[in-house]
């Protein structure tokens, strides 16, 4: 389990923070809200290359003003667009993904997480009221099967303002270590996500993220991580 920094400090210093469960008004409720988002609505990724099917997700979308902090969900949102100089795999391409109603009731679980990440994004400057008004707040709650790849693409940024991860589950999985790189690619940090909202929050323009394959740890039983991504760009 990584260790909680001060995650103000981190951002503005190092450009990065880690975060868990403490940092967040998270509830026994809330987790299983989330638990059960993934058990039921995520589908298989047909974005990934022919053959490949490890990766399921689903996706939403929050319209967010940064000066009130508010955040609404959009009922249909735009497909989810990465340019190919972020993302050699799958830039370029609009991916449509199942989509989660506003009316789920993770709706609210998620949006109070991104609020958590945004005060700190904003308390460490990486968001603004002047210079970032609004944001577009993506959403993706994504498992990947094992043996299969949360970074397909490798090393990379998301081409965003800013992006967190929050681990919702690992199940009967072993790997999965996240690193994060300068952009000289250096490594400046590495740590495994274990426990339910173990995360960690970057400044996009300033590191880089990868994290490492899965495999099954015992055979025979089902073997999956889940893992919140919060992604934020500008409206
Ligand atoms: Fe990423």
């Amino acid at each position: 389990m990584p260790t909680s920094t001060n995650p103000q400090q981190s951002l503005r210093e190092s450009a990065f923070s880690i975060m868990t469960r403490a940092d967040f008004d998270y509830s026994p409720a809330d987790d299983d809200v989330l638990v059960t988002a993934f058990a039921h609505e995520i589908a298989r990724d047909r974005w990934l290359p022919p053959g490949e099917t490890y990766r399921h997700r689903a996706y939403q979308c929050f319209r967010m003003s940064v000066r009130d902090m508010s955040f609404q969900a959009e009922s249909d949102p735009d497909p989810y667009l990465q340019s190919k100089e972020v993302n050699s795999m799958a830039g370029g391409v609009q991916r449509s993904f199942a989509t989660l109603d506003p009316d789920h009731p993770v709706t609210a679980v998620t949006a109070r997480i991104a609020a958590a990440v945004a005060r700190q994004l904003l308390g460490a400057g990486v968001l603004a009221a002047d210079t970032t008004p609004h944001c577009l707040v993506d959403a993706h709650y994504i498992r990947i099967y094992a043996p299969g790849k949360p970074c397909p693409e490798g090393i990379h940024r998301d081409g965003l303002i800013a992006g967190s991860a929050h681990l919702v589950r690992r199940e009967n999985i072993t790997g999965a270590d996240s690193m994060l790189y300068d952009l000289s690619g250096r490594e400046v940090h590495r740590c495994v996500l274990t426990d339910p909202l173990d995360s960690f929050v970057f400044d996009d323009s300033r590191v880089m993220h990868y994290t490492t394959d899965i495999e099954v740890a015992e055979a025979g039983r089902a073997a999956h991580r889940d893992v919140l991504l919060i992604g934020f760009r500008t409206a």
